[in-house]
């Protein structure tokens, strides 16, 4: 107790305040996501989402040359006319996201390459599965689909196939695909605990996948439940997933960090597009200064309990971290 006990002697100085420190980043904590657009030669800028762009592949593995993140999550946005009630162009072996993964992988096999494995950017109506009559998403009948896109992420040389439709059985389905495939050595992260967020709103500009009628809430976790997030993670886990993620990150660290009490996988957290425009914003708006704001919350993130951290500023913390 005070007078004896005083908390300010060991934050006295940044070097006494360094030896403390319970939480440290490292480059390899950062995962980077990125957007393919069909054909070659072409960028743009996604315009809810300052300093992000859409890139096709031969653009996108330019840039990876440099890249020194852990790893990319990589995103396929098709063109308005590939898309159709079931998405197949997203099953496809030879389509945007498998080759982009063989180009990105034949560039630098030592970049590890995660893809995003759901059909809503793919679908004309956005939602994340072929549709049932009653306008939801059929369940049974996403689980084949996301099997076979995943399936043929996996053939194409992703370390990490990611499956984010939350749908019911997604992660078993696509364990099983990639066994009898003999592909038992590429990787399952599970967006377990993925929250029917309105953050997600810019995302949704970036990779043309608004959900027409009905949002997500019908397969999306409810804002409110905790427990139903983490019971729901867990199944994920006894599925077979090798990792699972929190989404978003910053508005659900209290999920994040009693998921971390109740696995022993290691758990993502994703900062979200809305998370990412908050914080540029702010910087914008001089409300804070962006390097010490972006590094404060990716803190806070890994502290709560992620070992690693989605995020659109990847590229910049690595080089903030570096200097
Ligand atoms: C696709 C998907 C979404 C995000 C990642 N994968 C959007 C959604 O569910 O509507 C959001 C990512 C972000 O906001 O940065 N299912």
């Amino acid at each position: 107790m005070y007078p004896k006990t005083r908390m300010r002697r060991l934050r006295r100085t940044e070097g006494l305040r360094r030896l403390s420190a319970e939480t440290a980043l490292g480059r390899d904590d950062f995962i980077l996501p990125v957007f393919v657009l069909p054909g070659s030669d072409r960028e743009d800028e996604v315009q809810a989402m300052p300093g992000v762009k859409r890139q096709s592949a031969d653009v996108l593995v330019r840039r990876a040359g440099t890249l020194r993140c852990g790893a990319v999550l990589v995103f396929g946005v098709p063109d308005a006319d590939q898309k159709d009630d079931v998405g197949s162009v997203a099953l496809r072996e030879d389509g945007l996201v498998p080759s982009a993964i063989s180009l990105l992988k034949a560039e630098r096999p030592d970049l590890t390459v995660i893809s995003d494995v759901c059909l809503c950017a793919y679908t004309t109506h956005g939602h994340c599965g072929p549709l049932a009559g009653s306008g939801l998403p059929d369940n049974d009948s996403a689980l084949e689909a996301l099997s076979k896109m995943a399936l043929a992420h996996a053939v194409a040389g992703a370390d990490i196939v990611a499956p984010s439709a939350m749908m019911d059985g997604q992660v078993l389905a696509i364990r099983e695909a990639l066994d009898s495939a003999g592909h038992s050595h590429t990787a399952i992260l599970s967006y377990a605990a993925k929250f029917a967020s309105v953050f997600y709103g810019p995302f949704r500009d970036a990779a043309h996948s608004t959900p027409g009628a009905g949002g997500r809430q019908s397969y999306q976790l409810p804002p409110s439940n905790r427990r139903e997030a983490v019971r729901d993670a867990l199944l994920d886990e006894q599925e077979g997933a090798d990792w699972l993620m929190v989404k978003p990150a910053l508005p659900y660290l209290d999920v994040l960090a009693e998921l971390r009490r109740e696995t022993r996988l290691p758990i993502a957290a994703y900062q979200v597009s809305g998370e990412y425009v908050m914080l540029k914003r702010g910087a914008q708006d001089g409300l804070w200064d962006e390097r010490d704001a972006v590094l404060e919350s990716v803190l806070a993130i890994k502290r709560a309990g992620a070992d690693a951290i989605i995020t659109y500023y990847a590229e910049e913390i690595v080089r903030w971290l570096d200097n």
